[in-house]
């Protein structure tokens, strides 16, 4: 199940034209929730190392590892006290380099997650700027300002942080009175950097350097849209009647000038941070988190000279219907074609709602904020599951890159019923316990059948885990291992055929340009690739579910008129689409 035997991996990513980024498959590592490999039950590099060679066998080009700092948690580690070190639950940076120097000994390339919004409030610079009070150059590194109101009492401007309440902290100045407010977008202890600060810029290029230098070969770009401030700090004058919505991490900037959001100053910053890694060989690479408010506006982060990639979020929030996949993939891939990138789809992530229980919803589609409880009803696994398979299939068909979050592999959904003593998001807290926030797609991942924290770790895991992932019918990797019918053989196939595929030269160049929508039917959406794949999908919104085993996945010559009515899905080499016509 877990064999860490050497896999013919690095010679076939070797042998495939391009920059590897292009169209690889790269799988999210959760650090506290993937693996606990000292019995604590905090996820760990141990953990990771001793699972690396399961992911290898997955099939995936890549990892990402969400922070693994020194940090004290208050954002599960994206509030960071030490940006060149290893929070020591997690290991030490011996541990990191031999994760880094295994995993590529396995053909696995290693992002990690630089956190530049924002430090923690236990960052030494936040500390230095505490103590060395208004006007120093230690607070020019974060966003004070003197309070409104007679006394300064008032916060400076109605911004609104994203886990809830304002987004503004009053200090107590080294005199012992209170004194100015420091920004935070997020958390109270996350302030918010100022990027005019020269030392900020330069503190973060050797940052990326210090890992670049380690073998990490590239970074996820956390709140990539966020760094740079309007410095008037006008007032949004908008605001929910809960005082919670502004600013939305989903569905932000939809502002033309934000005042914090996608500014265009940020696009500077991210064409020093490219020249930096190309000039490493080969060149890291960059994926940037932007929610941002178009494919356009998404695009702009990855013009020539900018970052390599992007997640692309549309799939998160359309809605499960041909026709809005289809003009989802197509806006997609038409704004990325305009600058020469490839697209990375997403369906799940560690904010977000996992989407085999957006899918199984009525209406079948994510919260417009994933930090919102925002259900539309109560969810059916069993169509989120059936669904998840053909999502899956298409983001793994269309040109480009794709992240897998852990545990989707496994069909995992959102745990809803985790009980409230054991929430940590701290969106939990801050909305006065009227959002449970993202804990429910953070449980640790189940690998056994039984056990205290089924094969997590040795010890029960920071989470609980569903009684219904254990046992031998479970979703546990054990459990879905030797079972060709589970999601983890689905995915591994799927993996499997799409390297093939690749190598075999039939998925053809990306684009938009390289794919032709084939009309099949209201409900169905299908696509040609040249020279010789056809993607064919059901995609009805009725949640009548389709009868068990239709899902079908398939590779191989097939001849003209054999794609069953009822079939689900078809991937195929040498297909030809019955007279239908063509839509493009
Ligand atoms: C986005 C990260 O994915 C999320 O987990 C975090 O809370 C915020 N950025 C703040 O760093």
């Amino acid at each position: 199940m877990t064999s860490t035997a050497a896999s013919p991996r690095p010679a076939l990513l070797a042998a495939r034209p391009g920059p590897w980024w292009r169209d690889a498959v790269t799988y999210q590592v959760y650090i506290r929730s993937f693996a606990d490999g000292d019995g604590d039950g905090m996820g760990d590099i141990a953990g990771i190392r001793s699972r690396l060679g399961y992911l290898a066998e997955l099939g995936v080009d890549a990892v990402w590892i969400n922070p693994w700092y020194p940090s004290p948690q208050a954002d599960a580690g994206y509030d960071v006290a030490d940006y060149r070190d290893i929070e020591p639950a997690f290991g030490t940076l011996a541990d990191a380099e031999a994760l880094i120097e295994q995993a590529h000994g396995l053909g696995l390339r290693v992002l990690l997650d630089i956190v530049p919004n924002h430090t923690s409030d236990e960052h030494p610079w936040f500390v230095e700027a505490l103590a060395s009070g208004p006007g120093s150059p230690a607070r020019r590194r974060y966003l004070f300002r003197p309070g409104k109101g007679p006394d300064g009492a008032l916060p400076p401007n109605d911004w609104k942080a994203v886990f809830g309440g304002p987004a503004w902290r009053r200090v107590t100045e080294p005199d012992g009175r209170p004194g100015e407010w420091y920004l935070h977008l997020f958390d109270p202890k996350q302030p918010d950097l100022n990027w005019d600060d020269p030392t900020v810029r330069t503190e973060f290029l050797d940052i990326l350097r210090f890992w670049f230098d380690r073998g990490a070969d590239g970074f996820r770009i956390d709140v990539a849209h966020g760094l740079v401030k309007d410095p008037a700090m006008p007032d949004l004058g908008r605001h929910d009647p809960r005082g919670l919505v502004e600013p939305q991490l989903l569905g932000a900037a939809t502002l033309s000038d934000h005042p914090h959001w996608d500014r265009p100053g940020v696009h500077e910053i991210y064409r020093t941070w490219r020249k930096l890694a190309e000039g490493y060989d080969p060149p890291k690479v960059f994926v940037a988190e932007a929610w941002v408010s178009s494919p356009a506006r998404l695009a702009a982060y990855l013009r020539p000279g900018e970052l390599n990639t992007a997640f692309d979020f549309d799939f998160v929030i359309a809605p499960w219907n041909a026709e809005s996949l289809r003009r989802t993939a197509t806006s997609s891939l038409l704004a990325h074609d305009s600058v020469g990138a490839p697209v990375m789809w997403v369906l799940s992530n560690h904010d977000i709602t996992r989407h085999v229980t957006r899918l199984g919803r009525p209406d079948a589609r994510v919260a417009k904020d994933p930090l919102r409880s925002d259900h539309h009803g109560e969810a059916d696994p069993v169509l989120g599951r059936r669904r998840a398979r053909a999502a899956l299939l298409l983001e793994l068909a269309l040109p480009g890159g794709v992240y897998l979050y852990q545990g989707e592999e496994l069909g995992l959904e959102e745990v809803e019923d985790l009980p409230e003593e054991v929430l940590q998001d701290p969106t939990w807290a801050r909305s006065h316990h009227t959002e449970r926030g993202r804990d429910g797609c953070r449980v640790p991942l189940p690998w056994t059948a039984s056990g205290p924290s089924l094969g997590f770790g040795a010890a029960p895991g920071w989470l609980p885990q569903p009684a219904s992932w254990g046992g031998p019918g479970g979703l546990s990797v054990e459990a879905q291992a030797e079972d060709p019918g589970s999601m983890l053989s689905f995915y591994r196939t799927a993996l499997r055929l799409r390297r093939e595929l690749a190598a075999q030269g039939a998925l053809g160049a990306g684009g938009a340009a390289s794919l032709t929508w084939l009309d099949l039917g209201e409900d169905v959406v299908a696509f040609r690739r040249e020279p010789g794949f056809v993607c064919v999908l059901n995609a009805g919104e009725g949640a009548a579910p389709l009868p068990a085993g239709r899902q079908l996945l398939a590779s191989g010559p097939m001849e003209e008129g054999q794609l069953p009515p009822d079939t689900s899905v078809w991937l195929s080499t040498t297909w030809s689409a019955p007279s239908a016509p063509a839509a493009s």
